[in-house]
């Protein structure tokens, strides 16, 4: 393994996630909160009310990021804690809280002095509910709220602050619109185009917002999920084969939620959401394919989701084998070869697949030729606190290892990838899984709220020392 020596190192985490605290100090209720409090939707019923507390305990979480040895953290900041929204005459006004910005001064400045980086996701899915009821990113208009948001942000923080993300993981806020992650709506395949549609006119002028109110030159991106494909041996047929399948936009047969009412439209289509931004287009293949279900993109739209930045996040956590012949249901040249039988899963079963670290990003780096940036990358374990009081997660340091290793083939093969940000700094709240699953480099009792540096914390702070 090789990296450089300005390589970033660092670890994510999310506000709904991590913070607790949902009903302190002016936080208005997210979309979370209302639909983790309904019965019956998540895992046993739980929700982000209290999780890490790291609103209480960021102090104690920096002082355990100084000794992880991080450059850099990348946490989000929550909406409903920064402003507060009601109608008056059928107008939205927005009202800035106060106590909510000063959190985030609080923890921007608790990092700078411990020397760490504050990289700030402006959303990390936890939009106020009535920004919700006004249709969330089902209505244009959300672009302008973020925008809103993002310009606040920048005029607070941006003297201090110079990495900033706009969305995180699309696909999985379209989620919110396919049933399986809040506000849990169901809608059809024209809705979901015109909900991305809307997601990129937000990055859009989020990032046009972020670059006009800052006091200092900037970095913004977007944080960008999908399947790193990788192609299913060395072959000169596979590696074509695997190009095809980064390249078609329903060529994702990535079923890995359901997907209702929305055919063939998959969640992982790198290029579908990064053409717009990089290019200021949709492949064409999405017009011959999507036809009429196609969004209404009025003049000027592409240039604004195609404002310039200056690198690509990706989080990244598993892939699919990518084989060349007609086999499967894809018929033109490529399919999903299958997994090994009995192949190493996670605890939440997902495969592990380290050679997503590979070509995937030498593909990403060659099409849209902007430094890389692994925004979020690990993995769910079963893990216990032992009779020794210490919490040993040999699965998640070979996940590491072997993850880290194919990242630096892949460089070396001239993929301009600059920093990985491990997820997650602690276990938190996984969402619709609620706290069954431990992505934590720290363990999290969440009776008790000890934090316990897990084995693979130490194994991550002598990488890190290591390549400094
Ligand atoms: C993606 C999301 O950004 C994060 O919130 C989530 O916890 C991790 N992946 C693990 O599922």
């Amino acid at each position: 393994m090789k990296f450089s020596k300005d390589f970033i190192w660092g670890a994510a985490t999310s506000s709904y996630q991590i913070e607790g605290a949902v009903n302190e100090d002016g936080r208005c209720p997210s979309i979370w909160d209302t639909y983790t409090h309904k019965e019956h939707i998540t895992h046993d019923g739980k929700n982000g009310d209290i999780t890490c507390d790291h609103y209480h305990r960021y102090k104690e979480d920096i002082a355990l990021m100084r000794e992880l040895g991080i450059n850099a953290y990348r946490f989000s900041i929550a909406w409903p804690r920064l402003f507060s929204y009601s109608k008056s005459k059928g107008k939205l006004i927005a009202t800035p809280n106060e106590k909510g910005f000063d959190f985030y001064d609080r923890l921007i400045d608790e990092l700078l002095k411990n020397n760490i980086e504050p990289w700030i996701t402006l959303y990390h899915w936890d939009m106020p509910q009535t920004l919700q009821d006004e249709g969330g990113f089902l209505n244009r208009e959300i672009a302008d709220w973020g925008a809103e948001l993002a310009a606040a942000v920048a005029k607070k923080y941006s003297d201090r602050v110079t990495h900033y993300f706009t969305l995180n993981e699309m696909p999985c806020i379209l989620g919110g619109y396919m049933g399986w992650k809040a506000p849990g709506l169901v809608k059809k395949r024209k809705d979901h185009l015109n909900v991305i549609h809307n997601m990129l006119l937000t990055h859009g002028k989020m990032n046009q917002a972020l670059r006009a109110a800052s006091t200092q030159k900037i970095i913004v991106s977007c944080a960008q999920n999908g399947l790193g494909h990788y192609p299913a041996t060395d072959s000169k047929e596979d590696y074509e084969a695997f190009l095809k399948a980064m390249n078609c936009i329903e060529g994702a047969p990535y079923e890995y939620a359901p997907l209702p009412g929305s055919k063939r439209i998959m969640s992982d289509a790198l290029i579908y959401y990064l053409d717009p931004i990089h290019f200021g287009k949709y492949p064409d293949q999405a017009f011959k394919i999507f036809k009429g279900d196609m969004p209404k993109i009025k003049n000027g739209d592409m240039e604004i989701i195609s404002t310039p930045t200056e690198i690509q996040g990706i989080n990244i956590y598993e892939g699919r084998p990518i084989a060349s012949g007609s086999k499967g249901k894809y018929q033109d040249g490529w399919h999903i070869a299958e997994y090994s039988d009995g192949m190493d899963r996670n605890a939440a079963k997902w495969p592990i697949t380290p050679e997503s670290m590979n070509k995937y990003f030498n593909f990403i780096s060659d099409r849209y030729k902007k430094p890389i940036y692994i925004t979020e990358n690990g993995m769910s374990n079963a893990d216990i606190i032992s009779e020794d009081g210490k919490c040993h997660d040999p699965q998640r340091i070979e996940f590491m290892r072997r993850y880290l290793e194919k990242l630096s083939t892949s460089i070396e093969n001239g993929a301009d990838v600059r920093g990985y940000f491990h997820w997650s700094l602690l276990d938190n709240f996984e969402w619709e899984n609620g706290f069954n699953e431990r992505f934590g480099l720290v363990h999290v009792d969440y009776t008790t709220q000890k934090r316990t540096p897990k084995d693979s914390f130490y194994w991550y702070k002598n990488l890190i020392e290591k390549f400094r």
